[in-house]
């Protein structure tokens, strides 16, 4: 177990020194691709569409990463606004265009939702990949896929950050729930993030109070290692004080909490769970080999290595 931990450990050392920061070119995840942002939303979409009809209005992404792709197919799908929160601005104007560009050609296309083959790590799974034109009928393609919105939303890309947009709107760094008006988001999702964030406590407040009663909201939690040690939970054998080396000097590493203290955080910010989809994998280390802190936690937590859930905010 100890060898397993050097390289990480060392390599967070080494991250430990601002000026090797720096020299870093970050990459997020998938969101470098136009392809896996259609994928990500239309899943997402679907998922929505397994509890309420049609597109939702207003929605609001976390940690949208590279590009704000995800959001942008979600304007292409036909919803009214997009807004994005995130700690580090990733995204820069052309990588934004390009992938712009690219979705509404597959939108036009109808394109069918790249499955597990292209993509075998994206969650969640769905029963069929072929374009959702039930949801996106003709009728709204027309109009969300209208010249002058297209270059609308454009107009909105090329200049980020000016205060008259009102299709696209990011807050970066966010540290308060406030950045928005209570109850005026419809559908809040998020992909690959949150195992990340640092504050899940002050999260769900936020997403509750973003959320008008009756809103949905759909994530995608991945609860592995992402690279910290050969086993996919062997982040969780580090003491407290080795986790802070391998985290090194970044902003965020893994929260490593496991599945259960989000479902706690649902029921605790008034949200009911409505679908849960977890991807259960053998845990292959002895209990005591784990961190105090992890030891004693339940099996579904110690086995529950992605999960995706869906919820409705109630109160
Ligand atoms: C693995 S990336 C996933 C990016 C993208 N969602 C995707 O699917 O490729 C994790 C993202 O979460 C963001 N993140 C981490 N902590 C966050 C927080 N407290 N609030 C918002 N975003 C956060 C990171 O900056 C990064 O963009």
């Amino acid at each position: 177990m100890w060898k397993e931990k050097v390289m990480p450990m060392t390599i967070g050392l080494v991250l430990h020194m601002p000026f090797v920061k720096t020299l870093l070119s970050y990459r997020t995840g998938g969101t470098i691709e136009s392809k896996y942002c259609y994928s990500v939303w239309l899943r997402h979409l679907k998922m929505f569409n397994s509890v309420r009809n049609g597109v939702p209005k207003r929605v609001a992404e976390l940690g949208p990463g590279d590009s704000l792709g995800i959001g942008f197919a979600a304007l292409l799908s036909g919803c009214e606004s997009f807004r994005a929160f995130d700690v580090i601005k990733y995204w820069n104007v052309e990588r934004n265009l390009k992938i712009f560009e690219e979705l509404i050609i597959l939108f036009k296309n109808k394109a069918s939702i790249p499955d597990n083959t292209e993509y075998p790590k994206v969650q969640p799974q769905l029963d069929t990949y072929e374009f959702p034109d039930k949801i996106l009928s003709e009728e709204i393609l027309k109009e969300s896929l209208s010249e002058s919105r297209l270059e609308a939303i454009r107009e909105e890309i090329k200049n980020p950050g000016n205060p008259r947009n009102t299709l696209v709107k990011f807050y970066v760094p966010w540290d308060d729930y406030k950045v928005i008006s209570p109850n005026s988001v419809d559908f809040v999702y998020s992909q690959a993030v949150l195992e990340h964030v640092e504050d899940l406590d002050g999260t769900y407040v936020a997403f509750s109070r973003w959320l008008k009663k009756g809103g949905i909201m759909s994530h995608s939690i991945d609860f592995k290692c992402h690279r910290t040690t050969k086993r996919w939970n062997g982040h969780r054998t580090y003491s407290e004080f080795e986790w802070k080396i391998v985290k090194g000097g970044r902003m965020f590493l893994i929260n490593r909490l496991p599945y259960s203290v989000h479902q706690k955080l649902h029921t605790k910010n008034g949200f009911k769970i409505l679908k849960e989809l977890p991807v259960i994998t053998a845990n292959d280390i002895p209990r005591n080999k784990f961190s105090k802190r992890f030891r004693n936690i339940s099996e579904e937590d110690m086995t529950t290595s992605d999960a995706y859930m869906l919820s409705v905010k109630e109160s």
